[in-house]
């Protein structure tokens, strides 16, 4: 069994990264209506590692004889006024996401829960690469994307990520 508190937070995550999930597919949904399916892409393999991540956190409870409590999952609600918006609010969305890992790890650390410390390692992580990834869009839209030509360039560069599945396996 973990510290309930822990325990807690730790199902909260998972409702957290359905959300994410969400939202990222509501931003493939707006690319994909505006014709950039590169962009879409992106976003769509963004979607499906939240939903990975989603089910890392739901093993983990598992296997560590928790009962997982699902919770309804929040409509995205925003409206995009141009390209660029989602880039960013996507940055910010990920900023929001560290925070929260970090606080899981903060209650893990004070409540001497080593095993869930080593567990969240792997989010620690991959929330710098996160982090890094959707600057990087926000950055390469504004160095390439200021005329249709390179708009269409970046949106083929998009269009080649591929999804791989997490590297964590429990
Ligand atoms: Fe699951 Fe994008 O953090």
């Amino acid at each position: 069994m973990l510290n309930q508190e822990v325990a807690k937070l730790l199902n909260d995550q998972i409702n957290k990264e359905f959300y994410s999930a969400y939202l990222y597919m509501d931003m493939a949904n707006y690319y994909a209506d505006q014709s950039l399916s590169g962009f879409e892409n992106w976003f769509f393999v963004q979607m499906q590692e939240e939903r990975d991540h989603a089910m890392l956190f739901r093993q983990y409870l598992l296997n560590n004889s928790e009962t997982v409590q699902l919770a309804a999952i929040s409509a995205p609600d925003k409206k995009y006024d141009n390209f660029r918006e989602p880039l960013v609010l996507a940055l910010e969305h990920e900023e929001f996401v560290t925070a929260s890992i970090n606080n899981i790890y903060e209650a893990a650390y004070k409540n001497k829960d080593f095993r869930t410390m080593q567990f969240l390692d792997w989010f620690i992580k991959e929330q710098g690469e996160e982090e890094k990834n959707a600057d990087d869009n926000i950055k390469k839209y504004d160095l390439f994307a200021g005329d249709p030509k390179g708009l269409y360039m970046l949106d083929n560069e998009l269009k080649a990520r591929i999804y791989a599945a997490p590297s964590l396996v429990l």
